[in-house]
């Protein structure tokens, strides 16, 4: 008997989990400050209800009505097509963006553990620049985080979709919500914080470009976490009397929201400081770090910051897990415990290149990138999009929307969106992630 999700709530927040990652985080608040503050939000919602929250009904329909990981529901839907190598793109992708997710996550696990030593209080901007540069550099240090990590991650998926996934999300999401609520009251509070946050938010239409329109597709398609089989992975494990359309609109506002949340305490901060608005790791471990470690109470603060980051980073990294856990169940019967410890070992040793990557050496390169970073684009921008856009098709025009309406009008009272739906999942969804394919090949 496969197994299944315990509860709605249980199911909703490790999928809110999954979608609520690293992104929300030094991504989010980025792009919305860079493409038109309130506008911008404007124009994310609209994607978001268009192409975001169809595109994970349809990707959650197929998960719940193959009850397989997507290499087996791809067959199950489609037997004796080429499909089920769609699903192997998606755990493939899975297996590449645990593999580098879990060193950046390593290196906030460290400066949790070093604010809480309190070696990261009260060190001026210049010096922590060094302190980040070290800390990547140290192949003992990067290497040793990362196994902490992916040993963590393990640990919660060893015990299964309830007594693993499920608890921990049910304690770490309103943990993680809570320690995200302590720092937006504490920023908030700084001398010029409102203004930041009143700037934010703004809406300053003339920043909407077609680049802006392009960041909030993208946007919208990572942080769901969409094209590489977590949704059908964990809509595999629901019961068929589950309110479908109904939980994907919940893991939605839940996503958003909490983007909105770290964007109210990220761009803040940075106002308060009169610092330049960037993205990426810099953002957490030279500026903000800067930032905590200079407020009154800085070291618990960067402490539970850095701490709501691993929180954020661990149920996304657990999904990603599950995929490739779940698809080694399915279809090799293995038993959970040796599948955990081979998709662990396996995700770890591939992590490894990226945790020597920052080195003074630029050690291990690919195409002259580091190999952290050219294998983020290589999953990020190719076979994420790639998996997405095939996925999409796949639902709107193989196995076809009726079906797909008929199985997420399953459990629901009724869904009366089923029309409109069909529409945005046949035309608005493969179009739009073939523009974020599109675009992320240019970036390259
Ligand atoms: N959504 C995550 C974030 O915002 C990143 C991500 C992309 C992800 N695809 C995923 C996480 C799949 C878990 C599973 O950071």
């Amino acid at each position: 008997m496969r197994p299944t999700w315990g509860t709605r709530l249980g199911f909703v927040l490790a999928t809110a989990g999954a979608a609520v990652g690293l992104g929300n985080v030094w991504r989010f608040p980025t792009v919305v400050a860079h493409g038109g503050g309130g506008a911008f939000v404007a124009v994310f919602l609209i994607i978001v209800a268009a192409v975001g929250i169809p595109a994970l009904m349809g990707e959650l329909a197929i998960g719940r009505h193959a009850a397989r990981g997507p290499v087996g529901a791809f067959r199950r839907l489609a037997p004796g097509t080429r499909w089920p190598w769609v699903g192997g793109l998606g755990v493939a992708a899975a297996v590449a963006i645990l593999s580098f997710y879990s060193v950046i996550a390593g290196w906030c696990l460290g400066y949790a553990f070093h604010f809480l030593t309190g070696r990261l209080a009260n060190v001026p901007q210049p010096e922590l620049e060094s302190t980040f540069v070290r800390l990547v550099a140290s192949p003992a240090a990067s290497v040793g985080w990362h196994s902490v990590f992916m040993g963590l991650t393990a640990l919660v998926v060893f015990f299964g979709i309830r007594g693993g996934i499920e608890r921990a999300s049910k304690l770490l999401m309103p943990a993680m919500v809570l320690l995200l609520a302590i720092v937006a009251v504490r920023v908030l509070r700084l001398e010029g914080a409102m203004e930041g946050l009143a700037w934010f938010l703004s809406p300053r239409w003339r920043d909407i470009t077609a680049g802006a329109a392009l960041a909030a597709l993208g946007q919208v398609f990572f942080s769901f976490s969409l094209g590489m089989g977590v949704l059908i992975t964990y809509g595999s494990y629901l019961q068929r009397d589950s309110d479908l359309p109904g939980a994907a609109v919940w893991v939605a506002a839940a996503d958003v929201g909490i983007a909105l949340l770290a964007g109210s305490v990220v761009i803040p901060a940075l106002f308060a400081f009169d610092l330049p608005i960037e993205g990426g790791p810099r953002l957490l471990f030279v500026v903000l770090t800067g930032v905590f470690g200079a407020m009154p109470l800085g070291r618990l603060l960067g402490f539970l910051f850095f701490l709501l980051l691993v929180i954020a980073a661990l149920t996304s990294a657990i999904a990603l897990l599950e995929v490739g856990v779940t698809t080694l169940m399915d279809e090799w019967r293995w038993s959970r415990p040796r599948s955990v410890v081979a998709a662990a070992a396996f995700t770890f040793l591939l992590g490894v290149p990226s945790a020597l990557s920052q080195g003074p050496a630029g050690l291990v390169t690919v195409f002259g990138l580091p190999f952290l970073e050219a294998v983020d684009f290589f999953a990020s921008n190719l076979m994420l999009p790639v998996g997405g856009l095939l996925t999409a098709v796949f639902i709107g025009w193989t196995w076809g929307t009726g079906r797909a309406q008929a199985e997420l009008a399953t459990g629901t009272r009724r869904f009366r969106a089923a029309g409109v739906w069909g529409r945005a999942m046949r035309y608005l969804v493969p179009v739009a992630v073939g523009i974020v394919l599109l675009g992320g090949l240019l970036a390259g």
